[in-house]
């Protein structure tokens, strides 16, 4: 896919921080883009941000967690888009807690926002895709989906299930133009779910931009990339990965320099 003019895309959690970006990214590149969060009154600036920077913004507030449901939000976007290009899985929630502390319904909700709309989404649109032989999914996980992060282990185990199951996916879809990727961002100090002016991130699990992230949604669409790890910093970014490599050789050792 080398251009995304005139192609629809869905995203999901696009009322605020790094949804917004991603929309203005696909605005510049003249997509349609549906968008989707909870309430109207959060999609509206960035449908506003969308229009103005030259793309088509349609609103549709939905609660993905209603997972049983997202087939009549696809019949919703089919009647208004027709089909859907691109689907970009940017749904995410945390909740920050000792694991023996988390009740059932915490960890259902982390898992049915992170993972399972995700799946179901995908799941909805895939043979469209597959049939008109066109199609990108691209989902964004999170370095902690590549490393456990302390009280955050619910969010961790969503984010490592969305990272392999698009990985099994993708070995599904081998030679056809219909691709699944992963957008894996480290923390992020300016907008988002980790935005804390008084707290800065701890060095090596890696910081990014929310533009860092929005330019490797537009590169995993158009280079049919696998996985993006982002970081602002090249060389943390580097230590980053002999970090996580070295893991799978040496975990002990490496749980020890990640602490
Ligand atoms: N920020 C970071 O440091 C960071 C780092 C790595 C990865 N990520 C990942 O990046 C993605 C975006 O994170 P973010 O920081 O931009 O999040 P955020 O600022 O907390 O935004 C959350 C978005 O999700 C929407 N949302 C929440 N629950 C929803 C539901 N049940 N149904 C529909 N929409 C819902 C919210 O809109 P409404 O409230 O209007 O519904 C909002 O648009 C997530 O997948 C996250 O895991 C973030």
């Amino acid at each position: 896919m080398t251009t995304l003019t005139g192609k629809t895309v869905l995203l999901t959690d696009a009322s605020r921080g790094l949804g917004l970006h991603i929309a203005h990214a696909l605005a510049k590149e003249q997509a349609t883009v549906v968008c989707v969060s909870r309430f109207p009154s959060g999609l509206e600036p960035t449908c506003q941000t969308i229009n103005a920077a030259g793309g088509r913004a349609i609103p549709i507030p939905f609660d993905i967690t209603n997972v049983a449901q997202l087939s009549s939000l696809i019949q919703q976007v089919h009647a208004i888009v027709g089909h859907v290009d691109i689907l970009i899985n940017n749904a995410g929630i945390e909740i920050n807690s000792a694991f023996a502390d988390y009740s059932l319904s915490e960890i259902q909700s982390v898992f049915k926002t992170n993972l399972l709309a995700a799946m179901e989404l995908t799941r909805l649109l895939l043979p469209n895709m597959m049939e008109r032989g066109s199609g990108r999914i691209v989902n964004i996980a999170s370095l902690a989906g590549k490393k456990g992060v302390a009280f955050n282990s619910i969010y961790s185990a969503s984010k490592a299930g969305l990272i392999m199951w698009a990985d099994a996916v993708r070995q599904e879809l081998a030679g056809r133009d219909v691709n699944i990727s992963v957008v894996c961002p480290g923390y992020i100090s300016e907008t988002g779910m980790t935005i804390d002016p008084c707290v800065s991130a701890p060095k090596l699990a890696g910081m990014s931009t929310p533009k860092g992230v929005a330019n490797a949604v537009i590169r995993a669409i158009k280079g049919k990339h696998t996985q993006i790890i982002v970081n602002h910093n090249p060389l943390m970014e580097g230590l980053m990965k002999l970090m996580l490599a070295m893991g799978q050789i040496a975990p002990t050792a490496v749980d020890t320099l990640y602490r």
